[in-house]
């Protein structure tokens, strides 16, 4: 199988920690592809015509994505146990919802003021993707506290790959201020060695 894959990406980073968690990189190659809303980029826009990053190449049938489409089919076909049975699995799907969401409203910050044109960028409208980020953080801190301290799956694997991008990218923005339960959960988290092995770069 072959993954079209950025390593800044929180996206492809999920696919990546559950391969690693099911102790299965070696079944995937990582191919190296670069796209932004304004343009595709390296990633073949033949296999996803949304021109998004990750999607997975697979012999067996058509190219998946998005993200949570392909960590779905690699759960279940590498039996990594990484999406629980109900109800439990409810929750998991929520906190993996809510951690992409996170991750899309950072990404779109990103863009709009590194990737669109100087005159035409809003500072309110990224300022408003980051209250997002505000309040979906808040309510992890204040009713996902237990789930995270459960059975590692997609859902905190999720958590973790958004707020690694915050760090990466957002730092200064110093989210662990006012969060200091998710703060202390994502130091012990990021040591995870799937974690360690996937940290984001540029
Ligand atoms: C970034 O450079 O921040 C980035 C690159 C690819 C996908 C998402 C984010």
């Amino acid at each position: 199988m072959k993954l079209y894959h950025a390593p800044a990406s929180p996206f492809a980073r999920k696919v990546t920690v559950l391969l690693h968690e099911a102790g299965a990189s070696g079944r995937v190659t990582l191919v190296p592809a670069s796209g932004t809303p304004l343009d595709p980029g390296t990633m073949p826009v033949d296999r996803n015509p949304l021109g998004k990053i990750p999607a997975l190449e697979r012999p067996e049938g058509p190219t998946l994505y998005d993200s949570r489409v392909i960590t779905r089919y690699l759960d279940e076909t590498l039996q990594a146990g990484l999406y629980p049975a109900a109800p439990r699995l409810w929750d998991t799907l929520v906190l993996e919802a809510t951690a992409d969401g996170i991750a899309e409203a950072a990404v779109l910050m990103r863009y709009e003021m590194h990737v669109r044109p100087e005159p035409v960028r809003s500072a309110d409208w990224a300022e408003a993707q980051w209250q997002k980020i505000d309040r979906a953080l808040d309510a992890v801190e204040a009713r996902w506290m237990s789930h995270l301290s459960g059975p590692v799956d997609m859902g905190q694997i999720a958590i973790g790959c958004a707020l690694g991008y915050l760090d990466f990218r957002f730092g200064d923005r110093d989210w662990q201020a006012t969060r200091p339960a998710l703060a202390a959960w994502h130091r012990a988290f990021a040591a995870r060695p799937a974690m360690l092995a996937t940290a984001p770069a540029a």
